[in-house]
């Protein structure tokens, strides 16, 4: 069959390079691609919000399935342009990215089924969003209800540092995104990101992981996209998947089928890992970036019919082998992001650091240039390794970053400290 992948960041090459092993594919596109993809798939310049546009190109192109990678076009409801247009998506459908696309929509579904999460209330004017701060006190957290590129949540110590993200957020700051606001109670525990395949009714546990969203070593400076992931998470057992399914994942299905927008694609859970248990900090509607590139290191089945099943609603019976070796990911960025950055600087190095044992690159914002590698973006390389521990994943992908150069960019040097730790003593 013909594919399309939709985006161009780590996550989509890693989609790539994994469905480009697949016996079932026989072209592979992306659409718009970067450098690292154009080894697994022929890009496309398309505009992927052009909705009509990449409606032509499947046609053009034969295209018997779509995965779309990022948020954006799923929340404008890419995913039922392309089936009214009879052409299989992988992916929900506008109503069921809600739960990625609004943060009170989200709320309120896990408030009316009981799905464990933080205390909230919405508010769409400041002066009763800062009363109910001051009656919760700090720490608690401010969230904008739309999309907001990772930008819309602040985490206040202080009720002033509270209060200022409210009048930020309502004056404007976060566009859209902040015309209406949740608040919420601040969650003690260790984060974990645990994902699930959906078709409407049936989901699939994928696997766990632990990213490292501050743009420093030492998880300091600002937040990122995410800056290093392994998995699985260590502090999710098979008890706690259990657990995390039936609790969480479940009822949120049977939720969204019962309102008539039943949730087909990756569901993403982000969560805190309690002392009363996994409770739910926000949905993604898709797969995580750049927990993917880990994830498709350790996924030994084909990932084409899982697609498939998750899109046919045929996943009652369906089965995905892991490998037990975990994975990691050290993501390698611009300098100045996530703020300013420059483009259109060398990377020289790939081939020797893709040699090293275990390895992968996996590219996010690179172009080539006569005959270069160049930075395109925030985020720009993945250097992800599999080993017998994180450890050991660890050591090999650093191995790799060592030999990549490239003086414009930087990396965390701890990625994966957490699990590194856990497995020492
Ligand atoms: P989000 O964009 O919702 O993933 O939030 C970004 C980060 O803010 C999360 O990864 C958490 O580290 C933190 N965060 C969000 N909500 C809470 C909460 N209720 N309690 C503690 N930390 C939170
Ligand atoms: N790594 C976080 C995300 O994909 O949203």
């Amino acid at each position: 069959m013909n594919i399309l992948i939709l985006g161009s960041g780590g996550r989509e090459h890693a989609l790539a390079w994994k469905i480009a092993a697949s016996p079932l594919a026989d072209r592979l596109y992306c659409a718009p691609g970067n450098a690292g993809i154009a080894r697994e798939a022929e890009c496309v310049a398309l505009d992927i919000a052009d909705h009509a546009a990449v409606i032509a190109f499947c046609r053009e192109a034969s295209i018997d399935l779509v995965v779309v990678g990022p948020e954006a076009p799923l929340c404008a409801g890419i995913v039922d342009d392309l089936e009214a247009a009879g052409i299989k998506a992988f992916g929900p459908s506008r109503a069921a990215a809600r739960l990625e696309g609004s943060k009170g929509f989200t709320k309120d579904l896990c408030r009316a089924n009981t799905v464990p999460t933080a205390a909230y209330e919405r508010f769409r004017a400041p002066a009763p969003a800062k009363a109910y701060v001051q009656a919760r006190g700090a720490p608690i957290v401010i969230k904008a209800d739309g999309l907001a590129a990772g930008k819309g949540v602040v985490v206040a110590q202080t009720l002033t540092e509270a209060e200022g993200a409210i009048d930020m957020m309502f004056a404007g700051g976060l566009g859209d995104a902040g015309g209406e606001i949740v608040i919420e109670d601040f969650l003690e525990g260790e984060e974990a990101s645990f994902f699930a395949l959906c078709d409407g009714e049936t989901a699939i546990p994928l696997a766990t992981a632990q990213d490292h969203k501050r743009a420093f070593d030492g998880d300091k400076g600002p937040n990122t996209g995410g800056m290093g992931a392994y998995s699985p998470a260590q502090n999710i057992d098979a008890t706690m998947s259990a657990r995390i399914m039936r609790e969480i994942i479940a009822p949120t299905l049977r939720a969204m089928k019962a309102q008539g927008s039943p949730y087909k694609g990756v569901l993403y859970a982000g969560l805190m890992i309690t002392a009363a248990g996994p409770k739910l900090i926000e949905y993604n509607a898709r797969f995580g970036d750049p927990e993917t590139q880990v994830l498709m290191l350790r996924l030994k089945s084909d990932l084409v019919p899982a697609l498939l099943a998750a899109r046919d609603g045929m996943l009652k019976s369906f089965d995905l082998r892991w490998y037990d070796e975990p994975a990691l990911t050290v993501v390698m960025a611009a300098k100045g992001y996530p703020g300013a950055y420059v483009r259109g600087t060398v990377i020289e190095g790939l081939e020797a650091a893709s040699s090293v044992e275990g390895v992968e690159i996996f590219h996010a914002g690179t172009k080539a240039e006569s005959g270069k590698i160049v930075a395109n973006g925030g985020r720009v390389l993945s250097v992800s390794a599999i080993g017998k521990t994180v450890r050991a994943a660890q050591g090999r992908a650093y191995a790799a970053v060592a030999k990549i150069v490239w003086p414009e960019g930087f990396y965390r040097h701890d990625i994966g400290w957490r699990a590194v730790t856990r497995e020492m003593t």
